[in-house]
């Protein structure tokens, strides 16, 4: 987060200057999941406000889809792999412990100049990501870095339990930042982040199990992400909006300034729930739940990638970013874009 003197001042940290965003082939629809598990399209429709989300195959792994999206992001930034100093990656589901998700992503890019490590926040990965990245770029504005939030969590679903596995999508988005001219005011603005462990039993995927070949011959079953829904959609409705609130008042903005909110999509009551709280008209809230479902720490760079490929903002436009996810973790962030 930024100092209160840094944000007093208006130093502006870290600027986005490309977006990108990746998703996989397959889509898979309510219909689809009404062959797979006891469902209908108007229960998901009606308590999620998801139609289709998107499953990754051969060739989409974690990293796959980052790399393409960091493409993507780099291109328009207009600056070259090698340039990059930093790669951070949000995400629960790398497909290994070691190396890292961002260690196959630099290798993919060939970002030999750049440092690399993943970042495990669940659905607030790439808004913390993107803080970290800020406090880099603080030290040193000429610093370039890629902040990527992405997932294939079709791979840690239950594709037997209902009550989750119509939830989740696989995807990735990716932003390159690096320091913006204080003189402007454009760039981060402010950030609150939170996290509480003592609530993790409410949404939690177990690490996949040690297997040693000696011990424990058999094949042991991935764990998949367990969740008490109806908790999480409580106490994410109330966190939001508090970081929210917090930070709007950090940076002296009231949300009628705002042009743009994107909230991470898990649900859309919860989106709404938001854009009510803060009594904002339905247009500056973006949704896209209904396409891509949640794909956690990608839910955010993705959705910012196609506002902004949208032409949705303009230079000099505030826009609120905000997660929740396991951990509990959560926050928001706002941007002078
Ligand atoms: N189709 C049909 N019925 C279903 C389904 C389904 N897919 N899933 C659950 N049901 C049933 C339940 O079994 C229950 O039946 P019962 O009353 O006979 O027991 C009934 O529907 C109601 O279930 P609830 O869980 O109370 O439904 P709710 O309105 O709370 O909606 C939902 C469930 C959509 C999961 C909601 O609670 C939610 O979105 N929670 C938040 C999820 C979230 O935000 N996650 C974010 C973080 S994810 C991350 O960090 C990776």
């Amino acid at each position: 987060m930024a100092t209160a003197a840094e944000e007093a001042a208006g130093s502006s940290g870290l600027r986005i200057i490309g977006t990108g965003s990746a998703l996989p082939e397959r889509v898979l629809g309510n219909a689809d999941l009404e062959r797979m598990v006891e469902t209908s399209d108007d229960w998901i429709t009606t308590r999620t406000g998801i139609k289709t989300r998107r499953i990754a195959g051969p060739g989409e792994e974690t990293s796959q889809l980052a790399a393409a999206a960091a493409r993507r992001a780099l291109e328009q930034a207009g600056v070259a792999a090698a340039e990059l100093d930093l790669i951070v990656v949000g995400t629960i589901t790398p497909e290994m412990t070691m190396p890292s998700c961002a260690c196959l992503v630099q290798q993919e890019l060939g970002a030999n100049r750049a440092f690399a490590f993943d970042l495990n926040a669940a659905c607030s990965g790439f808004l913390y990501g993107l803080d970290l990245a800020d406090k880099y770029i603080r030290c040193d504005p000429g610093k370039k870095i890629l902040v990527i939030g992405a997932e294939t969590l079709s791979s840690r679903v239950d594709w037997q339990d209902r009550n989750t596995c119509v939830l989740f999508g696989d995807g990735a988005g990716a932003c390159v930042v690096t320091g913006s001219s204080a003189k402007d005011g454009r760039g981060y603005q402010a950030a609150r982040l939170f996290a509480d462990g003592s609530l993790w039993e409410l949404l939690y995927l177990e690490a996949a199990p040690k297997h040693n070949r000696q011990l424990r011959p058999n094949r042991v079953e991935m764990p998949c992400i367990m969740m008490q829904g109806r908790e999480v959609f409580r106490h994410a409705v109330r966190a939001m909006g508090e970081a929210v609130a917090q930070v709007l008042a950090a940076a002296g903005c009231t949300a009628a300034q705002l042009k743009l909110v994107i909230p991470h999509q898990a649900n859309i009551r919860i989106i709404r729930s938001l854009g009510d709280h803060l009594g904002l008209a339905p247009e500056k809230v973006y949704v896209n739940v209904d396409k891509y479902g949640n794909t956690s720490a990608a839910t955010i760079p993705i959705a910012l990638d196609e506002a902004n490929r949208a032409g949705l903002l303009a230079p000099g436009d505030l826009v609120l970013l905000c997660a929740f996810g396991g951990g509990f973790t959560w926050g928001a962030s706002l941007l002078r874009w």
